[in-house]
């Protein structure tokens, strides 16, 4: 079975950990996202300990999954964080993250959110363009701070993944050109409210080779060459996230390989590492636990009608992303082939298709994979409640996002007394 932390036990229903999930699923309802403590934790360790020949800074992604207790967890195993947003660092803040130890990425920073870093002195902004350079110049001017910063420069390597999350080719959105980086690393030095302190990429999402990434590497540090040449250092060198995980078939990097490619290629530089991780670490640490409704047939085609849709988790219908799909309980229904859609009213509502599965009607389904850029990007179309979180731990299990309430639903609305 994909997640290793999930077992069936003889004769009975699937287990994460210890856990039963038919019993997480009657104490907590469904739909729901159910992740194992000792999964994120094993992803995290792996990869530091893989890292351990460089100085280096992990910086958990946010983004991947910025549920509160799964932050401290990371900052607790003295994790740092990559924000995108003034909101991703009020979470880190409140769950106990080290903000020294935070990066900020993202094309669009805004001026309160510029300042809500500096206020909390974090310890980079990666800088994704001339007009926010001078953005952040201006903001930490005003406030007397020296802005830490880093410039993120777009390598233009392919990185073989989705289009949709591949973010390092130059027609992306991304980061600036080298020639352009180096330019603005000129100016930076001689604004007294930057302090440069790293240079910055990130190629994109769910790569599975290794050769983009040391590509990426071998121009940032032309690049770095180049600004030493002109006096300016760097203290890191940010290569991003990015690592990708498996899903179905994909033959993931090997952290140790990429670790000690990464290592080689830095050997004898001063410069520390610093790495973005999001979905590496929580992917295969959840998943999305769903009851079914219906069971029905139009024109041949089986339909698994489940009580989780597109936005609990949007994923498949948005990148066509593949998750595998498991039966909770081994039941004596005839396995038949199904498209698990959820109740959502739009064709593109659907979790999974052509499915191989014995399930009945009220059964326990569990969508796998479903850790990182899952419940991040839910939302409440359909005026569907958002789903509960639920972190395992042994034989442990606790809440760590209710569900949401109908009256939570239009708690923030008014009307007309
Ligand atoms: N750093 C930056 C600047 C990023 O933009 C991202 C992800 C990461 C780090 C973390 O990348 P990871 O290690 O998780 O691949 N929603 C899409 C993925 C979007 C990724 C966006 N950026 C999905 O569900 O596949």
């Amino acid at each position: 079975m994909l997640h290793s932390t999930l077992q069936r036990k003889e004769g009975g229903d699937l287990h994460m950990e210890q856990v039963s999930l038919e019993e997480i699923a009657q104490q907590y309802g469904t739909p729901v996202f159910v992740y194992s403590e000792a999964a994120i934790r094993s992803a995290y360790e792996a990869f530091d300990a893989s890292l351990s020949m460089h100085p280096h800074n992990i910086c958990y992604a946010v983004k991947a999954n910025s549920n509160l207790s799964i932050l401290q967890l990371l900052a607790e195993m003295g994790s740092g964080f990559d924000i995108v947003s003034g909101g991703e660092l009020a979470r880190v803040l409140r769950a106990g993250g080290d903000p020294s130890r935070v990066v900020f990425s993202g094309v669009g920073k805004q001026d309160w959110e510029i300042d809500l870093a500096l206020e909390h002195e974090i310890g980079c902004f990666n800088v994704e363009s001339a007009s926010e350079l001078d953005r952040i110049a201006r903001v930490a001017d005003v406030t007397g701070n020296v802005a830490p910063i880093s410039i993120r420069v777009n390598p233009d390597v392919d990185p073989k993944t989705h289009p949709y999350i591949s973010t390092g080719l130059k027609e992306n959105k991304f980061g600036v050109s080298t020639d352009e980086a180096f330019d603005l690393y000129k100016k930076a030095a001689v604004t007294p409210s930057l302090r440069i302190v790293g240079i910055d990429c990130h190629i994109g999402s769910q790569i599975t080779e290794l050769t983009p990434f040391l590509d990426a590497l071998t121009r940032v540090l032309a690049l770095a060459d180049k600004l030493a040449d002109r006096a300016i250092e760097v203290d890191h060198i940010d290569l991003g996230g990015g690592i990708g995980v498996q899903y179905k078939d994909e033959t993931p990097i090997d952290v140790g390989e990429f670790a000690s490619a990464i290592g080689q290629a830095m050997s004898g530089r001063p410069q520390s590492l610093v790495f973005e991780p999001g979905r590496m670490i929580v992917a295969n640490a959840g998943i999305l636990l769903t009851r079914v409704n219906t069971l029905k047939s139009n024109e041949g085609k089986n339909f698994a009608v489940v009580d989780a849709a597109m936005n609990d988790l949007i994923r498949p219908a948005l990148y066509s992303a593949w998750q595998d799909v498991v039966a909770v309980a081994e039941t004596n229904a005839q396995a038949k082939t199904w498209d698990i859609v959820g109740p959502v009213c739009e064709t593109g509502d659907f979790l999974a298709k052509d499915r191989h599965l014995a399930i009945n009607e009220d059964d326990l389904v569990a969508v796998l994979s479903a850790g990182a850029y899952g419940f991040v990007m839910s939302s409440n179309y359909n005026s569907r409640p958002r789903a509960a979180e639920v972190m395992v731990s042994g034989d442990e299990h606790r809440v760590i996002r209710r569900r949401e309430s109908i009256d939570d639903l239009f708690a923030l609305e008014s009307i007309r007394e």
